[in-house]
């Protein structure tokens, strides 16, 4: 019998593991706290979990719709046309996603055909390039700009050609914590307006943007809006990132090609969770409190590190503080910035996160990020550990 397991090609033969998993991975075997990977480190709200578990009980835990169930559609159009002024059909436009994740994949395998060129502009998410290459696109990276991490428009226009299917954008933005301005998004809906592209708009940190800024979504752009997925994430919002669920609003025409997508892979995602999100939803108090319950952490953790040698970068937006390391006076700051991060969790112990991963070819500017969406008594503990720098 032939035992041997067949040799292939790899589709993806440069992807690895993600740098999140190792330093979390580091951080738990060291004993470190870990302020690399985005997540929170306290509880969700008890009321949701109660409403979850009625849903449950209810009986309410059989395949719902391939687009979700019509509670929750209905809750996000209704959340976005009261934030952002857009009426967006619950019905044939807003479509619930296992997270935001796979809503920015599947919007990719739906409209990228190979050959295709998608812009992203980088530092940016680590699904977007490999999610790119995937579907056979090709992906033309566009920096922000070096240090501020704003958008430049000059290249965008540059990178514009007449293979560009689709540009990706992330406003509040991972990993710098920047945030787009109005003018920011006319400039970028007045690039696009001669011009076929689509955009995918990931606005996972929708509400996380500190005063006196605030959030443009796509959805207040007529002229972006049309052309736009525009993705959120309830994990997110809601401190529950492990249940994996988002939503995707786009044009009918944008979301019937998305769905085609959606049902042969995802399908559907977990009921009983869609019903408590949903009836969740009726109170917007959990999502309008968020600035400022984030807000507090931000600036608990940025008056600690301002007694350190790390410089602070901007924190706009995000539940991410990004500092620059080259004002320390430990020799480990030459040795690029993941090096730094691994020697900085297992000799310090506190984990952070490399920004050069968020950039597909590797670019070390001495910037690491943290990550402040934690307890105060962890925020605390990290802070005491990083003084010793
Ligand atoms: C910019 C950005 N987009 C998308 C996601 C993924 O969100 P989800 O957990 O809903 O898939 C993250 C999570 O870290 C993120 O930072």
């Amino acid at each position: 019998m032939n035992a041997r397991t067949p040799v292939f090609p790899s589709k993806t033969p440069n992807m690895g593991t993600t740098i999140f998993t190792v330093m979390s991975a580091l951080a738990t075997e060291k004993g470190a706290v870990n302020l690399g990977q985005g997540f929170p480190d306290f509880a969700c709200d008890a009321r949701l979990l109660d409403l979850v578990n009625d849903a449950m009980r209810e009986g309410l835990n059989q395949y719902p719709p391939m687009t979700g169930v019509a509670p929750l559609r209905e809750a996000m159009a209704a959340k976005i046309q009261a934030l952002y002024g857009r009426a967006y059909d619950p019905v044939s436009e807003i479509t619930v996603t296992a997270g935001a994740t796979q809503a920015i994949l599947t919007a990719i395998l739906a409209i990228v055909h190979p050959g295709d060129e998608v812009i992203v502009l980088e530092p940016c998410y680590d699904s977007y390039v490999p999610n790119i290459e995937l579907a056979g696109g090709v992906v033309v990276r566009v920096p922000l700009t070096p240090g501020a991490f704003r958008p430049d428009f000059a290249k965008i226009q540059a990178a514009i050609t007449s293979k560009t299917r689709a540009i990706l954008i992330n406003s509040p933005h991972n990993p710098s914590g920047m945030v787009w301005t109005r003018e920011e998004m006319l400039q970028l809906q007045d690039i696009l307006a001669p011009t076929d592209v689509l955009l995918i708009s990931d606005e996972v940190y929708e509400h996380m943007v500190y005063a006196p800024l605030r959030h443009w979504s796509a959805a207040q752009f007529e002229g972006l809006a049309a052309r736009a997925f525009i993705v959120s994430s309830f994990g997110k919002t809601y401190h529950v990132t492990g249940w994996k669920i988002g939503t995707v609003a786009a044009p009918a025409a944008l979301s019937a090609e998305f769905r085609k997508v959606h049902q042969f892979n995802v399908f559907t995602v977990n009921t009983p969770m869609q019903h408590g999100l949903a009836r969740y939803m009726a109170d917007p108090r959990p999502y309008l409190e968020l600035p400022a319950f984030y807000q507090r952490k931000r600036d608990l953790f940025r008056q600690g590190l301002a007694q350190t040698k790390f410089r602070l970068l901007p924190g706009e937006g995000t539940y991410f503080q990004c500092v620059d390391i080259s004002g320390l006076s430990v020799p480990e700051k030459n040795l690029g910035e993941a090096e730094f991060c691994k020697w900085l969790t297992t000799e310090i112990g506190v984990a952070a996160i490399p920004l050069s991963a968020f950039y597909g070819q590797g670019f070390d500017q001495q910037v690491i990020r943290f990550c402040f969406a934690k307890k105060d008594e962890t925020l605390q503990l990290a802070l005491q550990r990083l003084a010793r720098l």
